[in-house]
């Protein structure tokens, strides 16, 4: 029955249902349920203030509250598999327990994995082609398309350590404005052992409440089989859900874009289970002389470089520098200006915080002197067989 409703209680309770049917489409049963509870509750209100329709308020309100208390039945039995481990299975109290706590584990995934990220693509030297291909990973999720693209789901970015994998996924979230998931793999396991799997199904459930989200899945290599150094209990059950949720039976036929970025250095001890998962896999290698050029300008930045250019990367390229070695050595360069023209800066420790900000750092051009010196400090830990490694496994299994 169509009822003429209006005023301030009606435009909430609307709301209310819309957030409650999206949140049912997203498989958010938590906030469905949450949301329904909200719609009983505006139109007990509603009766309140329209007595000539408080009746059918208040039937509503009541149909509403039974939605609410029956919420596990509105969701398809499949979403609840995945999330619940087979001895809770059959008890209902015990479902909501379990509800319960991957609530509490939503929480903490809210706390502390979802990171602001003021990466952008301009802050990333180098890398053009994959820029470009991340790029249009995300474009293509995000854009309206007929059902049969399916665009990639998982992305495995490997290479050496400190070439910009960690900065690329941020790029990607800074991008889209996305929420952005940093996650190490090792650090979960470590710290939550046995609840490491129910993190990770809290993490995917507040990624989709959250969408458009970028999840980073950092050291993947550390929850794999291959590895010689075998692998804990909690890291197989991570994985497990991890593979789960990368199957992705929670989002099928949903308009998510939940993109899951994965790094590693050791890419060959991904095992097979892994790697059907990241479909594609990209190289990110060490930066060539251009790029290395890129970085240092771009870790020079507002100051004057009277340097001979060219040289400098010819060696650091030469040196095996990665982005991270680059940064510390354009810090150490800087660091030997500024000690260079501020040379009474140790006795400044003396002033009071309040005199020292009325004081102004001297800084000068950067010259080769002061790369020079830096030169001395940076030391790449890579050989150029490990390099070779790399361009091999990528031959092999990149793509
Ligand atoms: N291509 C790049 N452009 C600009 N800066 C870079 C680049 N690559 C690395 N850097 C610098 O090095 C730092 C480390 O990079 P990042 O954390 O992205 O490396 P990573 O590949 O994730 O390393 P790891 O494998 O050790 O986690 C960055 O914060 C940035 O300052
Ligand atoms: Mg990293």
């Amino acid at each position: 029955m169509e009822i003429d409703l209006s005023g301030a209680l009606m435009k909430q309770f609307k709301k209310a249902k819309l957030e409650y049917e999206k949140a049912k489409e997203n498989g958010n049963i938590t906030l469905a349920k949450k949301k329904a509870l909200e719609c009983s509750k505006l139109l007990k209100e509603l009766a309140k203030y329209d007595s000539y329709n408080a009746k059918s308020y208040l039937e509503k309100a009541k149909k509403w509250q039974l939605v609410a208390e029956n919420i596990d039945d509105v969701f398809e039995p499949k979403a609840k598999t995945t999330k619940s481990e087979k001895k809770s299975m059959s008890s209902q109290p015990k479902q909501s327990e379990e509800e319960d706590e991957i609530d509490k584990f939503k929480n903490y995934v809210k706390n502390n994995l979802i990171q602001k990220s003021p990466v952008k693509w301009d802050d990333i030297g180098g890398l053009e082609e994959v820029k470009r291909l991340m790029m249009e990973t995300i474009v293509i999720s995000a854009l309206q398309k007929p059902k049969s693209i399916q665009p990639w789901k998982g992305v495995l970015l490997f290479g050496p350590p400190g070439t910009g994998k960690t900065l690329l996924a941020s790029a990607c979230a800074g991008s889209l404005d996305a929420t952005f998931f940093n996650v190490k793999a090792s650090s979960v396991t470590s710290k939550y052992f046995g609840e490491s799997s129910k993190i990770i199904t809290a993490l995917y459930e507040v990624a989709r409440e959250l969408n458009p989200s970028i999840v980073f899945i950092d050291e993947i290599d550390a929850l794999t089989t291959k590895r010689s150094d075998g692998v804990s209990e909690a890291s197989r059950r991570m994985l497990s859900t991890l593979l789960t949720e990368l199957d992705g039976f929670q989002d099928k036929g949903k308009d998510l874009l939940v993109l899951t970025l994965s790094a590693t250095n050791t890419p060959w001890d991904l095992d097979e289970a892994v790697l059907s998962r990241f479909p594609r896999r990209i190289y990110i290698p060490l930066p060539d002389k251009e790029a290395t050029k890129e970085i240092i300008k771009i870790n020079t930045k507002g100051l004057e470089l009277n340097v001979d250019l060219d040289e400098i990367a010819e060696r650091c390229v030469e040196r095996l520098y990665s982005g991270r070695d680059l940064k510390n050595l354009c810090q150490e360069a800087i660091w030997n200006m500024i000690r260079d023209v501020n040379k009474d800066l140790y006795e400044l420790a003396k002033l009071p915080y309040k005199e020292l900000r009325k004081r102004k750092l001297k800084t000068r051009p950067l010259t080769n002197d002061d790369f020079e010196e830096a030169f001395k400090k940076i030391k790449s830990p890579l050989t150029k067989k490990d390099i070779e490694r790399y361009e091999k496994w990528g031959e092999e299994f990149g793509g």
